[in-house]
């Protein structure tokens, strides 16, 4: 079994299957967080190294302030009351994102979870939090620039060189999944996603557990990724 080393979900559904069962969209938010954790356990369990998740995307300021500020208050939790768990299963956690929009209180919880993890080797949990590909992107060419402002030699830059200038040095995303049926990828990790598989289910997060998890893996293995090339049969 090649277990993929980093698989990305854009945690699509919530407010949907919230709907569905008469709840307020918050109540999907919340039971998007449970399933975050046991997926999150699952997968780096398996042996997937990484595991970059879409929690927040820099358009989702779009909607209601009810609905930001219960998101944005699910986070601190979550961060607060989950942390010492991830912290002891030794997986390390990084929040990708600007920093920009973002309350003290969120700041400050995104620092702790950061601090008490980062020696962690057991697997990464990336979290994008008030994250946009394109900013990401955009972000990282302003880190450049300024590097060649200071004298950086670009004449042999490569894509490879580029993914150090991104808010995290991750490797490529090897599998994308999204639930919740949409197939787009809502300006999600645009550079990383590069030679990506793709994955979709009509699965709403909330209800997204192993065995779907296990199914996307599955369906990944038996994917032929040529990287532009051609493979021997
Ligand atoms: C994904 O679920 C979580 C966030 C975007 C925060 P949605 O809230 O987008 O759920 P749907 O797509 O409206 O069902
Ligand atoms: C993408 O979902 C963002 C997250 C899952 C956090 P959206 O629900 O915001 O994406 P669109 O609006 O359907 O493209
Ligand atoms: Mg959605």
């Amino acid at each position: 079994m090649i277990v993929p080393n980093h698989v990305a979900i854009i945690m699509d559904g919530n407010g949907r299957w919230a709907t569905n069962r008469g709840l307020s969209r918050s109540a999907g938010h919340l039971e998007g967080s449970k399933t975050l954790e046991k997926i999150a356990f699952h997968a780096l369990n398996m042996g997937v190294k990484y595991l970059s998740v879409y929690a927040f995307s820099t358009d989702n300021f779009k909607r209601s302030k009810e609905e930001v500020d219960y998101l944005m208050n699910l986070v601190v939790k979550y961060f607060k009351t989950k942390a010492d768990k991830y912290h002891k299963k030794g997986i390390r956690i990084l929040i990708s994102g600007r920093k920009n929009n973002l309350s003290d209180i969120v700041l400050d919880s995104i620092t702790k979870i950061e601090k008490l993890t980062e020696n962690n080797t057991n697997g990464t949990l990336n979290i994008c939090l008030n994250y946009g590909g394109q900013e990401e992107i955009i972000d990282a060419a302003k880190k450049l620039a300024e590097d060649i402002n200071n004298g950086l030699n670009i004449k042999d830059f490569n894509r490879n060189d580029f993914y150090k200038y991104l808010y995290h040095e991750l490797p490529p995303i090897d599998l994308l999944i999204r639930t919740g049926g949409e197939q787009r990828i809502s300006n999600f990790m645009l550079y990383q996603l590069s030679y990506s598989e793709f994955y979709f289910t009509n699965t709403f997060f909330p209800d997204f557990d192993k065995s779907e998890f296990n199914k996307a893996i599955f369906i990944y293995e038996n994917r032929d990724r040529r990287f532009g090339g051609i493979n021997k049969c």
